[in-house]
């Protein structure tokens, strides 16, 4: 089993380069299938989630090619094949956009039920009622999703909680039906609005993307013949952001878009650190002890459930007492566990835990629970005193390029182990 083995307890200095979005990446490859010709994408993130998608996307029969590390071209003018492999399906979460896409292109969709991180029950009833509110017939049975539609006819579609995954399905599954959808009580992360700009360049007719009413008006296709650029990954710079506070550091991060992050910039502030926004870079440093503070996540514009176990490091040693409430995933907690094995004082109860601030943490052997958990525990092992080792790489690997990297160029003694199982 491969592992991190990390010394800590010196703080992260100098400049790093933040990625592409994975969570945009994941749906705008899938989206690549509408487009009835090429198309080239460029900062993708080269993490494990999109090797995956990119697999699949060529099972199906659309043609990659690799420029170079994160840019790839995508030629879909071929694709008729509707059945995604199971087993490479099951592997994650974001499988779950081929349904949307595929309905799309051939009308007609067969997957494997979503994989990915475990972070208690993750139904998609929302995605199904919108799939039939456009007039597919769908059926789940056997660990399949299958659906199929004569024809896909714009509907309104009011979402009964606000759904990322539901948000971007919809707008996929209605690009190209006949007349117009409406998607209220949208989704508002960048992701969406990344996605959107990247089906309207290809030609599609969408608006309202970032807002709570998106309305897409169908087309006839979408002709490609360009290329895109991902945005930045709001969570990975969220996550430096975070390293820095924790470590007492100071990090210049560049390649981001601050204002996708102004709920931690508050946080961070009101927790005694110091952020200085510039252009397409954040400078964020701190020279004492992070401050306590409540967190409550929610969905965007909201603090990213996506960021609470990094904050919930700098937290486990902030001075005083803390509560976090996660309101998005109810098994979010499992990385407290894993904390507290380093001398953190952490009580979860359901949907909130409790953070009593102790003076430092101590390395231990511990284990990434999930993709954002792993980030966090890298944090922890980099601040704490002592070696940490830090097992379950695989969770990593899927959403940070290269993180090991990264964190060496900030200083961090972190070094990656190939064991033989
Ligand atoms: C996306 O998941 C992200 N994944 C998650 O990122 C992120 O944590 C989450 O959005 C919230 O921001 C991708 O983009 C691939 P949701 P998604 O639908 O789309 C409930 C990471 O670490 N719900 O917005 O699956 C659901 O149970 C990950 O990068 C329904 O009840 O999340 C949850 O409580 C992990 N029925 C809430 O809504 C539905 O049909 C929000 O889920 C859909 C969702």
């Amino acid at each position: 089993m491969n592992k991190y083995i990390i010394n800590g307890g010196k703080p992260l200095y100098g400049e790093i380069e933040i990625s592409g979005a994975k969570n945009a990446a994941v749906a705008i490859l899938p989206a690549a299938l509408l487009i009835n010709g090429k198309c080239t994408i460029e900062n993708l993130p080269n993490i494990s989630d999109v090797k995956i998608s990119c697999d699949i996307l060529s099972k199906l029969g659309a043609k990659i090619e690799w420029i170079n590390n994160n840019t790839i071209t995508i030629d879909s003018s071929s694709v008729t094949e509707f059945k995604a492999p199971v087993d490479m399906t099951s592997k994650f979460r974001a499988s779950y956009y081929l349904i949307g896409a595929l309905l799309s292109r051939c009308k007609n969709v067969e997957v494997g039920l979503p994989g990915g991180c475990n972070l208690g029950a993750r139904p998609i009833d929302q995605h199904i009622k919108g799939f039939e509110a456009l007039g597919a017939t769908v059926n789940v049975s056997n660990g399949k999703i299958q659906a199929s539609a004569k024809n896909l006819q714009g509907t309104s579609i009011y979402l009964d909680m606000v759904s990322v995954g539901a948000t971007i399905n919809i707008m996929l599954a209605s690009v190209l039906a006949n007349g117009t959808t409406t998607i209220d009580n949208a989704a508002k992360e960048p992701h969406i609005v990344d996605v959107a700009n990247f089906l309207n360049t290809m030609g599609a007719d969408i608006r309202g993307a970032g807002t709570d009413v998106i309305k897409i008006n169908g087309v006839k296709e979408l002709k490609g013949n360009t290329s895109y650029s991902i945005v930045p990954d709001q969570i990975e710079a969220g996550t430096f952001m975070l390293a820095a506070i924790a470590s007492k550091g100071d990090i210049i991060i560049k390649n981001c878009i601050s204002e996708h992050l102004d709920c931690l910039t508050a946080k961070i502030i009101e927790m005694g650190g110091h952020v200085e926004e510039d252009g397409d870079q954040i400078h964020v440093w701190a020279d004492s002890r992070p401050n306590k503070a409540n967190i409550k996540t929610l969905p965007y514009p909201g603090f990213p459930t996506d960021l609470q176990p990094q904050i919930g490091v700098a937290l486990s040693i902030a001075n005083g007492t803390s509560i976090i409430n996660e309101s998005i995933w109810e098994s979010r907690f499992q990385y407290t566990n894993e904390l507290n094995k380093m001398g953190a004082k952490i009580s979860p109860q359901g949907k909130t835990a409790i953070f009593e601030g102790v003076e430092k943490l101590s390395g231990a052997p511990v284990y990434a629970t999930d993709l954002r958990a792993g980030a966090a525990l890298i944090i922890a092992g980099i601040i704490a005193e002592g070696t940490t080792e830090l097992y379950n790489l695989s969770h990593i690997d899927r959403g940070y390029e290269n993180i090991e990297e990264k964190f060496r160029k900030l200083g961090a003694n972190i070094t990656r182990v190939i064991e033989e199982d």
